[in-house]
């Protein structure tokens, strides 16, 4: 069982565009055309700044073609928010979320963006039946905040009995490509310039200016903004304050209108998500249910994960049928729970990133282009100080110590015994990594052809990867970034191929 890819990359047409080559100037270089990227280089423009946007792939093929694509409250609790950062501070994550749903919905209006943008219900569940606890405490911290909230004794009209539940008001869906498409081609329609196949390398500092380097160009700016779901721009610091997680997500065949759209999520850690998405003329509508996160590069056989997915869908939707879709994303989990949308901490004043998205993608990301922006036009923004980049992470310092742990435990493989003795071991389209001598290597036996044999070492940090049989992929467990079987980086912070090696015999 591997990934179907998601329904979005299966139902948008996205256009490209060509590679930078050679020399460029802008006032702004945006690296990353997913939707952090693209909405901080649409509202600069706006703000009359010329951009340039770098994209090592293409428009969208990072977490904005992966994610769910909901606009529900945060991930965190916010009677866990309230008791981390004080209820004024709860209050400001409260009102960016509010704030980034009603900017997609005016850019959908403006634009005229066909992407089946649309308000819904949304529900918070308990995990378990009778487990209210949380939904009570998140109820009261609710009202203290003046989030829209009702607590219900179910969700109406649900085909399965949830219990006591919270209904949220101001949440929202679309179609994140078809979005993303929109919001590309009205910012080049105006002038502005993005380049695909143009993975940015490094940034050096220049006088006051930035240069982004790509291995065939480079852009000269003002500012940079970089959006790469995790920031490549520095090795260490924003690595430790976050951690990478994968998730799973299979799309089911429901009779047409058999539910109302709605938005569902429950209080597990990992939690599951629901939505439901009609697409074009398609006679079923599409039920997307996510859930059994795990850090990444941490189950070499994940495949369970979309079974473990579909029973819990099954035992709710009965009307539930075939799976057409199911794949996987990765999620930046900050360890307070909290983005980091500003300033990038190391570096003068006009280097800035989005990241941290904790599952809230479509939120986060919009909310960081709005407060970049607002950086960048010199102009105050009132939710800075909850999501400023360079904060400690006293308030989550628990998870962080966790996290650091386990990133550790990740060096021990260098001194384990591989997970095959030969490649003979390695069935068709499958990968492990076989020792010799000191090294390691990552040897992929494809479906047809020869070995592909890579150095295990990750260009990051150097932790070992680790086979993703689920996606065909070599994950690293320590941050999160994963290659293809070529060596070629798929996620970052690695930004460097997997070393082609040659195995030697034994
Ligand atoms: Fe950091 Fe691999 S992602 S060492």
């Amino acid at each position: 069982m591997e990934s179907t890819g998601s329904i979005w990359k299966a139902t948008a047409e996205v256009e490209q565009y060509p590679p930078l080559a050679g020399g460029a100037r802008a006032d702004v270089c945006v690296v990353g055309a997913g939707i952090a990227g693209l909405t901080t280089a649409y509202l600069l423009q706006k703000e009359g700044k010329s951009v340039i946007v770098l994209e090592a792939i293409g428009v969208g093929s990072g977490e904005t073609g992966r994610t769910t694509a909901h606009f529900f409250p945060p991930d965190e609790r916010y009677y866990i928010l309230e008791r981390k950062f004080g209820t004024p501070r709860a209050a400001m994550i409260a009102d960016s979320y509010a704030r980034a749903t009603d900017l997609v919905e005016s850019i959908v209006r403006a634009e005229g963006i066909d992407c089946n943008f649309m308000r819904v219900e949304g529900y918070l569940v308990p995990q378990v039946y009778k487990q209210i606890d949380p939904i009570e405490r998140e109820y009261v911290s609710t009202q203290r905040l003046g989030v829209p909230v009702e607590m219900l004794e179910r969700v109406p009209d649900m085909v399965f009995d949830t219990g006591r539940c919270l209904r949220f008001g101001g949440n929202a869906q679309f179609h994140p490509l078809r979005y993303l498409d929109g919001l590309a081609r009205a910012f080049v329609a105006r002038g502005g310039v993005i380049h695909c196949g143009s993975r940015a390398v490094g940034i050096d500092k220049s006088g006051a200016e930035q240069t982004v380097r790509t291995l065939d160009g480079h852009v000269h700016a003002a500012n940079v903004v970089v959006a790469t779901h995790t920031p490549f721009n520095e090795k260490v610091v924003m690595h430790t304050k976050q951690s990478a997680y994968s998730t799973y997500v299979i799309g089911l065949r429901v009779p047409k209108n058999a539910y109302k759209p709605f938005l569902l999520w429950d209080t597990g850690d990992p939690y599951y998500y629901v939505r439901l998405a009609a697409i074009d003329d398609d006679p079923d509508d599409i039920l997307i249910v996510g859930g059994q996160d795990h850090k990444t590069g941490q189950d070499e056989v994940p495949q369970h994960r979309w079974h473990e997915v579909e029973m819990w869908t099954r035992n709710r939707f009965p009307e539930a049928g075939e799976v057409v879709y199911r794949w996987s994303g990765e999620v930046m989990e900050p360890s307070d729970g909290v983005a980091f949308l500003g300033r990038n901490p190391l570096d003068s004043d006009n280097v800035y990133i989005i990241t941290g998205d904790s599952g809230n993608g479509m939120t986060h990301c919009t909310a960081g282009a709005m407060l970049v922006t607002d950086k960048i036009m010199g102009r105050e923004n009132p939710w800075e100080e909850i999501y400023e980049p360079s904060r400690k992470p006293v308030h989550g310092i628990g998870d962080f110590a966790t996290e650091q742990a386990n990133v550790a435990q990740q060096y021990t493989d260098w001194i384990k015994g591989g997970e095959a003795e030969s490649p003979a071991h390695i069935a068709p389209g499958e990968g492990a990594l076989i020792r010799r001598g000191m090294t390691l290597y990552a040897v992929h036996r494809p479906v047809e052809g020869a070995l592909q044999v890579l150095s295990a070492k990750c260009t990051h940090l150097g932790c070992a990867v680790h086979w993703n049989s689920a996606e065909k992929s070599w994950d690293c467990p320590c941050h999160g970034s994963r290659f293809s079987t070529t060596g070629e980086p798929l996620h970052g912070p690695a930004v460097t191929p997997l070393a082609i090696l040659s195995l030697p015999r034994d």
